[in-house]
């Protein structure tokens, strides 16, 4: 068995696994009625809720699993990248929790876990294949070899879709996290009244921006009449096609250039329901995350685990958070 912690963020996570890869549990805490308030993850309101959470949602996840607290024979943990408060309670957690059972540790990167999330897919994707990771802090093409081995062959050039739409939905009034609250706002506007211009359409290097189209945003949410709120609506289905649009242009670039023929969805985002409709018809396998494990979880670092090499009792002592994946 195997005990996952993740506390990247603003949800406090644990799952527990077989070695053989059968998710037994996974619960996520979240924050975000403790954030709400302040428009945004306050990193110190996140690291003392982590304090306070952990070792309740690991006792919970433990015996939701119905499993025998003996029978863990690993522990792993997210330890970078995300707030360095935030995962410096994880991690010590998880030293804590291995060193006093004689447990190996295994250091898992946050970005790994969301490629890893798609094992947990009716049909995960098998060999080598291409993930569009978005979330709140990363929007990547990552290529995954047949053995497992990713690189990132597109990063974004400022901010993150996941923030695009954070960002976006504040310019709205929404509150938040703003994804679901724009994509929802999204539903009562039509895309036939309002559009902005796709980021870097007609480029065709691998990179990712959304900066100008917030600017673009805020300048016609600026223009929109008091009271306006067709026009509010109409301009949230905008952006979010306008997201959807760069995201879907930008990952079918990838596939080409790579020769891929698989494509997976993961990350917060990849929620979406008008993004994952959308790369419906790139001309790919696609594998979308399930939604319980698009946002952050614990499941997702426990496949993580599965097939990496844990650090020993020796050295994971000296193991330390970080705020940048190579990968990011
Ligand atoms: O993966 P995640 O939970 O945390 C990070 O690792 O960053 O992603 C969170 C991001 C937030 O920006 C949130 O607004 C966005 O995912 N998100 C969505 C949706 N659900 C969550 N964005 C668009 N549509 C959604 N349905
Ligand atoms: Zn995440």
């Amino acid at each position: 068995m195997i005990l996952a912690i993740e506390t990247s963020c603003d949800e406090t996570c644990a799952a527990v696994a077989t070695s053989d890869g059968r998710l037994l549990s996974s619960i996520v805490a979240s924050q975000v009625a403790d954030h709400a308030a302040f428009g945004g993850v306050v990193p110190e309101i996140a690291s003392r809720r982590h304090l306070d959470l952990v070792g309740a949602v690991v006792a919970e996840a433990i015996a939701v699993a119905g499993i025998a607290e003996a029978s863990i024979a690993r522990v792993a943990v997210t330890a970078g990248p995300g707030l360095i408060g935030a995962l410096l309670v994880g991690v010590s957690f998880a030293k804590g929790y291995a060193y006093a059972r004689g447990l190996p540790l295994i250091a898992i990167d946050h970005l790994h876990g969301h490629v890893a999330s798609l094992t947990l897919a009716e049909e995960p994707p098998a060999g080598a294949h291409l993930v569009l990771l978005a979330s709140g802090g990363h929007t990547l093409l990552i290529d995954v070899a047949a053995d497992g081995t990713c690189t990132t062959i597109a990063r974004s050039m400022d901010d993150a879709a996941g923030e695009a739409f954070d960002k976006g939905a504040r310019l709205l009034g929404l509150g938040y996290p703003g994804g679901p609250a724009l994509a929802e706002l999204a539903t009562h506007g039509s895309t036939a009244r309002r559009s902005f211009t796709t980021p870097l359409a007609g480029r065709d290097d691998l990179a990712f921006s959304f900066s100008g189209l917030k600017t673009a945003l805020s300048l016609a949410v600026q223009r929109l009449a008091a009271g306006d709120e067709q026009g509010r609506a109409d301009l949230a289905a905008a952006y979010q096609e306008a997201i959807v649009d760069h995201l879907v242009e930008r990952a079918s670039l990838g596939l080409r250039q790579t020769g891929r023929s698989t494509l997976g969805l993961a990350g917060g985002v990849a929620a979406n329901g008008c993004l994952r409709a959308r790369l419906e018809t790139v001309p790919a396998r696609l594998v979308l995350a399930p939604l319980d494990v698009c946002g952050d979880n614990a499941a997702m670092i426990a496949m993580a685990a599965l097939n990496r090499q844990a650090l020993d009792r020796g050295s994971f002592l000296r193991l330390d958070a970080y705020a940048r994946s190579p990968l990011g």
